[in-house]
């Protein structure tokens, strides 16, 4: 079972996420952004070379995600499938994608598109909140901690509900980043959805809705994933 989350940045891949593992079983989600940021994090080469674009909001270079993709889904874990979310992000990357699986007999299964309007995302982008350990996502006006109670969101508000660990804000959570990723999306990444419609394999969510029903629309077409 081999999924690929899919949706423009702030369309909520990050928060669905954990539910629909739950929803498949436990097979896990494999963020390339949250691996580039663990490795930002921890001062790696990779990291060193990933920074600088990441903030600016441009791609990273193409054999450097697939490589940590590569290496990943030779893990334990991924035996049973996995979800790939932020993943692949160009068509290079997709069919590099392809042969990787086609290699060991595997295939893309399934293509689960959220659907959001560009002048919503830059709310969304804009008001998020991170728990840096656990990769939840929080949102000052949609979807806030339980710490934020009238105050105006500050570090020593924004709480992570199950730690109480501080949140924090993206780097490439800016106006100014944010157009470089929405660019970068529909140039690079949209077309990967053309590569997967001849397959039959794409479903297309309305992600233009509260989290509460894009959810449920999105466990009604997941349930349904081979
Ligand atoms: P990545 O981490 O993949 O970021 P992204 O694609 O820009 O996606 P986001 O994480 O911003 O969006 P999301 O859909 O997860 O949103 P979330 O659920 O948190 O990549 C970051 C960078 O790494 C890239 O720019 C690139 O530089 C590099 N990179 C990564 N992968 C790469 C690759 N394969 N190739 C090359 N470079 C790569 O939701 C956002 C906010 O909205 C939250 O606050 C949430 O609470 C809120 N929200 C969610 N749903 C709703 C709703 N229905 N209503 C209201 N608010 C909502
Ligand atoms: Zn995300």
């Amino acid at each position: 079972n081999i999924m690929i989350l899919f949706g423009p940045p702030g369309a909520g891949k990050g928060s669905h996420a954990p539910k629909i593992v739950e929803a498949l079983g436990g097979i896990p989600q494999l963020s390339t952004g949250d691996m580039l940021r663990a490795a930002v994090a921890a001062g790696t080469e990779l990291g060193k070379q990933a920074e600088g674009v990441m903030k600016s909001g441009g791609l990273v270079s193409d054999e450097l995600v697939v490589n940590l993709i590569k290496e990943r889904i030779k893990e334990k874990d991924c035996a049973k499938g996995f979800i790939l979310d932020g993943f692949p992000r160009t068509v290079e990357q997709t069919k590099m994608l392809d042969a990787m699986l086609a290699k060991a007999g595997d295939k893309v299964n399934f293509v689960l598109a959220l659907e959001v309007p560009d002048a919503v995302l830059t709310e969304r982008i804009c008001g998020r909140w991170v728990h840096k350990e656990s990769g939840r996502s929080y949102h000052i006006k949609f979807a806030p901690p339980k710490s934020l109670g009238k105050q105006a969101p500050s570090v020593t508000t924004m709480l992570d509900d199950e730690t109480g660990q501080p949140l924090m804000q993206r780097k490439d959570d800016t106006e100014e980043a944010l157009k470089s990723r929405l660019e970068a999306y529909h140039s690079q990444t949209v077309p990967i959805l053309a590569h997967y419609g001849p397959a039959g394999i794409v479903t297309k969510v309305d992600a233009n809705k509260t989290p509460a029903e894009v959810w449920s629309a999105i466990e009604k077409v997941v349930g349904k994933a081979p």
